[in-house]
């Protein structure tokens, strides 16, 4: 385990199970309908990655990244696109895929930037949720795990940029960000 982290809460193989759950109720849903999978970069890249070869209906894939101000452990409110999408979303169903959702207002900025283009539906996916920080209800449509009000890390989700590439999601220890 890395140094940083205080405890592991899913490990590499439960994520990997979690995901083929995910993928399989995302396949029986969107059956016949090809869906956008719109990951939030960079964080979801290896969610994504792992989501879409999990479904067995075939998929598009299209990245957004946002940005928010700052490098604080918590989101600030001041989003903005830094980038956008580039897939013609007009009349398709479409699929927000992302790492964590806390207190909701990136996921929501992120609806309704998309609901500009007109698709024919929008659904959410989260590997996290950590529902205790929600500060905007945000409907989840698939949801791997709950999670308390700790800062995680690994499996693409990062402090500083750091913790991307560890396999596992764990605890951060609060003294390297506090
Ligand atoms: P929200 O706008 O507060 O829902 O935050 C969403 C974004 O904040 C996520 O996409 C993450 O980038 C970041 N974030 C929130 N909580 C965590 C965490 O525990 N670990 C890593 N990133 C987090």
């Amino acid at each position: 385990m890395h140094r940083n982290i205080k405890s592991i809460l899913f490990p590499a193989k439960m994520i990997r199970k979690r995901i083929k759950t995910l993928g399989k109720e995302i396949s029986r849903d969107y059956k016949g309908r090809e869906p956008i999978l719109i990951g939030v970069a960079n964080g979801a890249l290896v969610f994504l990655a792992d989501l879409m070869r999990a479904l067995s209906c075939p998929a598009k894939i299209d990245l957004i990244r946002v940005g928010s101000y700052g490098q604080k452990a918590s989101t600030s409110g001041l989003i903005s696109v830094a980038k956008d999408i580039e897939m013609d979303i007009a009349g398709k169903n479409v699929i927000v895929v992302e790492d964590i959702i806390d207190t909701g207002l990136t996921m929501d900025f992120i609806v309704r930037h998309l609901q500009k283009n007109n698709p024919a539906s929008i659904g959410v996916c989260a590997l996290l949720d950590k529902s205790a920080a929600r500060k905007i209800n945000i409907k989840i449509n698939y949801a791997g795990f709950p999670v308390t009000n700790e800062f995680v890390v690994g499996y693409g989700l990062d402090y500083a940029e750091n913790y991307r590439h560890l396999p596992y999601i764990g605890i951060l220890k609060p003294e390297i960000y506090s």
